[in-house]
């Protein structure tokens, strides 16, 4: 598997899965565009990224709910590589919330998880059709598990994977692929950052472990793995696909 030559922007590559599948494809030779918004961070992912095969990646900073932002994603991978070939639209983040929490939760999920996913696939879409590329969204169990104190985010994922469905449809003609791939619990910041606290963090940790038919936890790089996968050639016959990696998390009783 080789992706030199290959401009890929990877979303939320300061942190987790992002990360990891930023200094994956950095050994395969990519040419990386790293977005998320704590800057000092990517800086140290690109300085690392840079130490593997000596690519230079450009870093932007941007709010993925901030449509300037998005935007600013596309025009500066443009001016620096020229191309856009993979876009792994893999930001993310889930909030603690129910029904009866209100809708401001909802938006905000849908606004980081579904709008920003949808606007950045829409302004990248020119650019991945004339290098016939591809797309790879991560999403979620959540997106068919429903989980009552995730609902908001649970309903952004559920509207993820029909975004996934529906792009992968209108691309095809095209000749760019759209997939997605959908992890049960992984090992990263995102249950730190439900702001539970690192009691109920390890809590929540240990039972979705146990609840695992496989009595484990998903690493970054597993997941990674499968993202790379689905944007190389070697899934030059999947699109439309939704890959689930959850230790059968989803399958429980
Ligand atoms: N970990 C899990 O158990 C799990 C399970 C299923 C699905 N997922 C999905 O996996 C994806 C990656 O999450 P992770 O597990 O790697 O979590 P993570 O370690 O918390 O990383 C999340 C990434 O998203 C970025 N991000 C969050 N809000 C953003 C915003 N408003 N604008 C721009 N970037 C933003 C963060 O960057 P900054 O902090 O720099 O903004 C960070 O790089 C997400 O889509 C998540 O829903 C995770």
């Amino acid at each position: 598997m080789d992706f030199k030559n290959k401009v890929v922007i990877v979303t939320g590559a300061s942190s987790g899965i992002g990360e990891v599948t930023a200094y994956h494809l950095a050994r395969l030779s990519a040419k990386l565009v790293l977005t998320g918004r704590n800057e000092a961070k990517l800086k140290e992912v690109a300085q690392k990224v840079e130490k593997t095969k000596g690519v230079k990646p450009v870093v932007v900073k941007a709010d993925l709910t901030v449509d300037e932002d998005v935007k600013r994603i596309v025009t500066e991978t443009i001016k620096c590589f020229g191309q856009i070939d993979i876009l792994i639209n893999n930001a993310g983040a889930g909030v603690v919330a129910g029904l009866r929490d209100g809708v401001k939760h909802l938006d905000d999920m849908i606004n980081l998880n579904l709008r920003s996913v949808y606007l950045l696939t829409q302004l990248a879409a020119d650019y991945i059709i004339k290098t016939k590329g591809n797309v790879v969204i991560v999403s979620s169990v959540a997106a068919f598990m429903p989980i009552a104190e995730f609902m908001p985010y649970c309903v952004a994922k559920a509207g993820l994977d029909m975004f996934t469905k529906c792009a992968a449809k209108d691309l095809a003609k095209h000749g760019v692929r759209v997939n997605s791939v959908n992890p049960g619990p992984v090992e990263s910041e995102f249950h730190e950052r439900l702001g539970l606290g690192n009691k109920k963090t390890d809590e929540i940790m240990q039972n979705r472990k146990d609840d695992s038919p496989l009595h484990k936890i998903a690493t970054g790089e597993e997941v990674a793995e499968l993202i790379i996968f689905l944007a190389s050639d070697c899934a030059k016959s999947i699109t439309g696909s939704i890959y689930v990696i959850d230790n059968g998390y989803s399958i429980k009783k």
